[in-house]
C-alpha cells in the first residue's frame, strides 16, 4: 500500500479501505526536535504494544480513539483522521518544560491538572500557544478547543488511576487529536513512554523517554520494565 507520511517514530500507510490506515512503529528515538537520534532494537514493538493497550483501556472507558487493532509486532490499524496541529499536554506533577518555564521544582504536585497547547511546527520548535494564538492561526475554534481540553482531562481521569494501581505516577503526557471526514474529533497518534512521563511511585525511577533525553538509563530496558509492570508478559 502507499506510504502516506513518515514521522520521527512511525510510518503511516494507506490500506485497501479508504478510511483505514496502517501505522508502523519504528525503532528510532528522537529528542529535542530531532537533534538527538538513536535506534533501539525492540522499541517499535514495545511502543506498538503499549499504545494499543492504552487505547484499548480508553475505548473500554467510552473514549473514542482512532485505534482499531494491533495487527502485528510493529503494526496497528487506525481510522483515518486529519491531525489537528496541536500537542495537547496534560500535567499532574511539575516536570520538564513547565519546571523550566516557571521555575517550579520538578516533582511539585499540582492541585488540579493543567492543560497546555503547543503548535505542532518543527521549524518553530513546537511553541506553547494560547487560545488567542490558536484562533489567530485558525487551527481550531474556541468551541473545539474547549472540547480538546475536556477530552484530554477525561483521558487523564482514566489513565491516572490505571497507572496508580500499578505503582506508577502519571506525571504528564501529550495527546494529539484528529478530525474524521464528518468533523468528529478523535484521539489519535500514540500514548507511550515516548509521550508520557511515568515515575515509579516508590523509588521515583523514570519509566519513560526521559532516560534517553537525560542519558540516565537504557531506553529499551526501561520500556521493557514498564511493559512487564503493566502485565505485559500475559498480554
Ligand atoms: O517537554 P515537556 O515538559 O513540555 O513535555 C510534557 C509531556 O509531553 C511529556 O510527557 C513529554 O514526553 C510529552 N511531549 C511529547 N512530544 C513533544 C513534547 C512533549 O510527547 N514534542
Amino acid at each position: 500500500m502507499q506510504p502516506l507520511y513518515e514521522g520521527k517514530a512511525k510510518r503511516l500507510y494507506t490500506t485497501q479501505e479508504q478510511d483505514v490506515l496502517r501505522i508502523v512503529y519504528k525503532d528510532e528515538a528522537t529528542a529535542f526536535n530531532g537533534e538527538k537520534k538513536e535506534v533501539f532494537a525492540g522499541k517499535g514493538e514495545l511502543n506498538n504494544r503499549l499504545t494499543s493497550h492504552f487505547f484499548e483501556i480508553l475505548e473500554q472507558a467510552g473514549i473514542p480513539t482512532h485505534f482499531i487493532e494491533r495487527v502485528s509486532e510493529r503494526e496497528q490499524l487506525v481510522r483515518r483522521v486529519t491531525i489537528i496541529p496541536l500537542e495537547v499536554v496534560v500535567r499532574n506533577v511539575v516536570a520538564g518544560s513547565l519546571s523550566k518555564r516557571l521555575g517550579i521544582e520538578e516533582g511539585t504536585v499540582l492541585e488540579t491538572p493543567i492543560v497546555e497547547f503547543y503548535y505542532k511546527d518543527d521549524t518553530l520548535g513546537d511553541p506553547l500557544v494560547t487560545s488567542s494564538h490558536i484562533n489567530l492561526l485558525k487551527i481550531a475554534t474556541s468551541e473545539e478547543l474547549k472540547q480538546l481540553s475536556d477530552k484530554a482531562l477525561r483521558v487523564n481521569e482514566v489513565l491516572q488511576p490505571y497507572f496508580r494501581q500499578n505503582g506508577i505516577t502519571l506525571i504528564d503526557f501529550k495527546l494529539e487529536y484528529g478530525k474524521m471526514a464528518d468533523g468528529t474529533i478523535l484521539l489519535a497518534d500514540e500514548i507511550s513512554p515516548d509521550t508520557c512521563r511515568l515515575w515509579d511511585q516508590a523509588t521515583g525511577e523514570h519509566l519513560d523517554k526521559d532516560v534517553f533525553r537525560r542519558n540516565i538509563g537504557s531506553l529499551t530496558e526501561t520500556y521493557q520494565t514498564l511493559f512487564n509492570r503493566l502485565g505485559g508478559n500475559t498480554q
